[in-house]
């Protein structure tokens, strides 16, 4: 990469953010521990300090020397990174006499300032901060200040260090974009180069490079991250990769046929292995969550190594692994607890000896699909709601049994094709079926039924950590129960999951 902007993270819970916004102004960016910061290199153009939901005035507060950058390049801190500065340098930072979070204005901005130019006096900023800079070091001028926050920023005279006690990368702060626009490119001079153009090309360039003639084998899902990642490492290096596409008997309804279709006019070379009975055969009788998810976990690993095999002389395992499952989290209030062992991250065993590629393990969801877009990838593909390596597996409460896949298979079915004839899909972020384990009364013509019941869920989100239900059109919820109920023998009763991430999680198991 030519040039890029390093962020240190203290804990915030926006430290993602913060790249995220750095990136949509086509600067590359990486994010890394405060704990352990790489080494001042040309590339890196400036540093950005996170918050931290630590104090500064605690006895273990994460701390950082900062001569390593500071007066090499700008440094900027914000939130906490801007206490810190101004605390190591003999400033002074209090509990803040109430708690300020949410929204503030500013109410005097230093125009002249390189950080503070375009911002209006009277610009919503967003505060989330306990404690706060009472007294500034000598060197230090003010550049910003509310009502109530009398540094919301400051500057070190006579260097391009800056501190910044409100959020600019949270969309509240109405002009926190032009904030780090000014840092990004007027102080630090990135150039604004970084593309998806531009990461297609250099990214095919460093692929030939790296494979060389070597094969290459890879997992499809059929979801967005694989795809990109297999047409990114087909354009470098052709037939020499082999991609697998396995039906764990565990698919939407026609999936596997149409993926592998819509695979193959892409122009990859894909085998397709229907290994439905092995999965079935492993979840005989099993009804835990982790269980079954572990079991769909082994088999998929022993029908993948099968295949891998068969390929003469592969030395790569090629994955679709993005920037979110490889950034280090700081864990700074100790680590979190595992809810679900989920998101297949780290993938297969090291017993097949295969050297790794990543080609998107530097982009973010948003980012792969504009790749995606730029490597004309189909629509049909790149917009596909995330679904779950299990896949029906975890929508099936209780045990599975190939019946009960089938009977979702067509609920589901209705349900998305519902969704996407009413132009729906794209409103929601991630929409499934699920089958309960209970059997309810109803009554179809004069009979009297008793069968199963099933949960709709359709929610939106941004990247599946939190999640809000969708409000969906009453007439269109009845049309789908309806057609459901009429169609799919077995099922006498729909219902609508109103539950938000957290409490409740996407998936019901
Ligand atoms: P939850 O249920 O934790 O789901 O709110 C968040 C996102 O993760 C997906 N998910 C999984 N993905 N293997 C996966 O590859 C899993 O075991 C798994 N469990 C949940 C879920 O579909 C949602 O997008």
């Amino acid at each position: 990469m030519a040039e890029q902007i390093l962020i240190l993270d203290f804990g915030s819970q926006y430290t993602q953010l913060i790249a995220r916004r750095v990136r949509e102004l086509n600067v590359y960016c990486e994010i890394h521990p405060y704990n352990n910061p790489p080494a001042l290199t040309d590339d890196i153009k400036g540093v950005i300090l996170s918050g931290s939901p630590c104090s500064v005035k605690q006895e273990d507060a994460p701390d950082l020397d900062l001569d390593a950058y500071r007066q090499k390049v700008p440094v900027i801190g914000v939130c906490y990174g801007a206490q810190m500065m101004a605390n190591k340098n003999g400033g002074e930072v209090l509990p803040s006499k109430v708690r300020e979070y949410g929204r503030a204005k500013l109410s005097s901005v230093d125009q002249h300032n390189e950080l503070m130019k375009e911002i209006s006096i009277d610009s919503q900023v967003w505060m989330s901060h306990g404690d706060t800079i009472t007294q500034l070091p000598e060197n230090f001028d003010i550049i910003a200040s509310t009502p109530s926050v009398n540094v919301a920023a400051y500057k070190i005279k006579d260097e391009q260090t800056y501190g910044i006690q409100f959020h600019p990368e949270v969309t509240h702060s109405l002009e926190g974009k032009i904030v780090l626009r000014n840092f990004v490119v007027h102080i630090c001079k990135c150039a604004q180069d970084w593309t998806p153009d531009i990461f297609v090309e250099a990214t095919i360039d460093s692929l030939k490079e790296q494979l060389g003639d070597d094969k290459v084998v890879l997992g499809l899902s059929g979801g967005v991250d694989s795809s990109v990642a297999a047409t990114l490492i087909h354009q470098a290096i052709g037939k020499n990769l082999h991609c697998i596409f396995v039906d764990n008997g565990l698919l939407r309804k026609n999936e596997f046929e149409d993926v592998l279709d819509s695979y193959k006019h892409m122009g990859l070379n894909v085998k397709g292995v229907d290994a439905k009975d092995r999965f079935y055969k492993a979840l005989e009788g099993l009804t835990d969550p982790e269980d079954k998810r572990k079991a769909i976990g082994k088999v998929f690993i022993e029908v993948f190594d099968d295949e891998a095999h068969k390929i003469k002389d592969v030395k790569w395992l090629g994955q679709g692994t993005i920037y979110p499952d490889v950034i280090e989290s700081v864990s700074v209030q100790g680590p979190s607890a595992t809810i679900k062992s989920h998101h297949n991250v780290g993938g297969l065993p090291d017993f097949m000896k295969l050297k790794v590629v990543e080609p998107l393990n530097t982009l973010f969801k948003d980012e792969v699909r504009l790749v995606g877009k730029t490597l004309q990838i189909d629509q049909a593909i790149l917009g596909r709601h995330p679904f779950p390596g299990p896949g029906l597996g975890i929508r099936i409460l209780g045990d599975i049994t190939p019946e009960k896949v089938s009977i979702l298979q067509e609920v589901d079915h209705i349900w998305i094709n519902g969704l996407k004839e009413n132009g729906l899909y794209d409103e929601v972020w991630q929409a499934g079926a699920i089958l309960l384990p209970i059997q309810s009364v109803g009554v179809m013509g004069d009979e009297r039924t008793y069968e199963q019941v099933v949960s709709l869920r359709a929610v939106t989100s941004v990247d599946g950590m939190t999640a809000d239900w969708c409000h969906l059109p009453y007439d269109f919820l009845a049309d789908v129960s309806n057609k459901i109920i009429n169609t799919v023998k077995g099922v006498n009763r729909v219902v609508y999951d109103i539950s938000s991430k957290p409490p409740a999680t996407i998936e019901w198991e």
